[in-house]
């Protein structure tokens, strides 16, 4: 099951302009295993510091932001379903899936809220088969090679563009756009 139901949730009220900016964090296979995964390509920061790094951006920026991960094509797709009305904007890294799964693409274009496609390796510079994501269309822009950093980089530019378009709830308009 993963660690879809114990979701990290953090609630701040402050947001931007007195409305707090929800955001879904999602993170797809292998991604637990942070810090022992490979750690030439991923670090040797954990799951656990980066759910930590997420929660300190969020309740700096005052923003609220639940964090989940799963092991599961089907999971995801729930979580991206079930972010409909809870949440105005999605930052998705969905693992090996990005390549391959048509699924969690037509997810997040069947719910249209907008989302940010985050990686922690550059793409771009690893093997073939990496270098095309099939979920990247379904966002509205993609972030590779920062490491943690592209997670920061990613709630940042939803924050704005969510806040500057009227803050929580706006997501389903900025995504119809
Ligand atoms: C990844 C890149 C994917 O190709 C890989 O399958 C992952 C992690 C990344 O964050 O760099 O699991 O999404």
């Amino acid at each position: 099951m993963g660690s879809m139901d114990s979701a990290e949730k953090l609630n701040n009220t402050a947001g931007i302009g007195g409305i707090a900016v929800r955001l879904l964090v999602i993170n797809g296979p292998n991604l637990n295993l942070l810090g022992r995964r490979e750690p030439d390509v991923y670090g040797r920061q954990t799951y656990e510091d980066l759910v930590r790094l997420i929660k300190e951006q969020a309740a700096q920026k005052g923003l609220e932001v639940a964090i989940c991960q799963s092991n599961h094509e089907g999971e995801i797709i729930d979580a991206i379903h079930q972010a409909t009305g809870k949440y105005d904007g999605l930052v998705i890294n969905p693992g090996a899936y990005t390549h391959y799964s048509y699924a969690i693409f037509d997810a997040i274009k069947a719910v249209g809220l907008p989302a940010v496609e985050v990686h922690l390796s550059n793409i771009a510079a690893r093997e073939e088969f990496r270098r095309h994501s099939v979920t990247a269309a379904a966002c509205l822009g993609q972030i590779s090679g920062l490491g943690f950093h592209g997670y920061l980089a990613a709630m940042d530019y939803l924050a704005g563009r969510l806040a500057s378009r009227g803050g929580a709830g706006a997501g389903k308009a900025a995504a119809d756009e």
